[in-house]
């Protein structure tokens, strides 16, 4: 199944009170990970990539893994830039064939923020490529991303309305309380912001720092308007305690391919159940999709 942008299956997902769950990926084996959940789920999924990992593997070997896991998957499957400041490397991830990005200028006053979303908009919208754009700031470490406590901020409704008009995002990424990272005691979610930004944008709203959050705030956020959400610290997780905790059981063994199998068996799992937790599981829309469109 080629790629696709994230536009129809977000709103389905706001008109259906369910979310895609977008997981950053690591490396191929994770990709495919993410993938194979979504199929056996018969979800649609979101491959996300920090600009850390692109810059790591380089756009063109990732894009090179993504159409290879997806050309044969009957998963509706986006793939997206998280978190970028950074226009050259959103531009070359269009080009590379990202089907989605998003532009993070939050830390900019509101007009800078504004105006750097709206040229990303430009950029990407007659390449059919979705963006997603964020106001506030959501405290955590997000790989090179980085926001103590006393700089966060949450995003005030009434901004946030008039920046989802001027900018016209295909998803919206408010700070709402959620952090990047492992919670340090229980977050304090801010659901009457959240409420009031769902009502008054009308755009599907992501739902950041997905990693820790208990099934009772999942559940509430989506049904309050969150669309998509983001899981990375659980995944960085499951990688490593996969494959350390295979290799300290079998600690004379010295056979990397099984201890790539049981890192791959612990990141599905996570992912597989985020999918069922998060109401996507059988979702999949196999009718409206053209063959060819938004193609890598
Ligand atoms: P976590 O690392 O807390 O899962 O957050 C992920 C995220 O929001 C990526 O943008």
């Amino acid at each position: 199944m080629p790629l696709e942008n994230m536009r129809a299956m977000l709103s389905r997902a706001s008109a259906g009170r369910y979310a895609v769950g977008a997981f950053n990926i690591l490396d191929y084996s994770s990709a495919k990970a993410v993938v194979q959940a979504a199929e056996e789920l018969d979800a649609p999924v979101i491959i996300q990539t920090s600009a850390k990992t692109v810059t790591f593997w380089g756009s063109r070997t990732l894009a090179g893994w993504i159409r290879e896991l997806t050309g044969g998957s009957k998963a509706p499957v986006a793939l997206h830039l998280d978190h970028c400041k950074d226009l050259d490397l959103i531009r070359e991830c269009i080009d590379a064939g990202w089907t989605s990005v998003m532009i993070d200028a939050s830390a900019r006053p509101f007009e800078e923020n504004v105006a750097l979303s709206r040229r990303v908009v430009e950029m990407a919208r007659p390449k059919d490529v979705t963006v997603e754009a964020e106001l506030g700031a959501i405290v955590g470490v997000e790989d090179d991303i980085h926001v103590k406590e006393q700089d966060s901020h949450l995003a005030d409704p009434a901004q946030a309305v008039e920046f989802c008009a001027k900018v016209g995002p295909d998803c919206f990424a408010p700070a709402i309380g959620t952090a990047h990272g492992i919670y340090k005691g229980e977050p304090r979610i801010a659901y009457h912001i959240l409420e009031k930004v769902a009502a008054g944008t009308r755009v599907p709203i992501a739902l950041h720092g997905g990693t820790g959050l208990s099934d009772g705030v999942f559940r509430r956020c989506i049904a309050l308007g969150c669309a998509k959400v983001n899981i990375s610290t659980q995944i960085k997780y499951a990688f490593i305690d996969g494959f350390v905790g295979y290799h300290n059981a079998h600690n004379s063994q010295y056979d990397p391919l099984k201890a790539i199998q049981a890192q791959f068996d612990k990141v599905k799992k996570g992912i597989a159940s985020n999918i069922r937790l998060f109401g996507s599981a059988g979702k999949a829309d196999h009718e409206w999709r053209v063959p060819g469109e938004n193609n890598l």
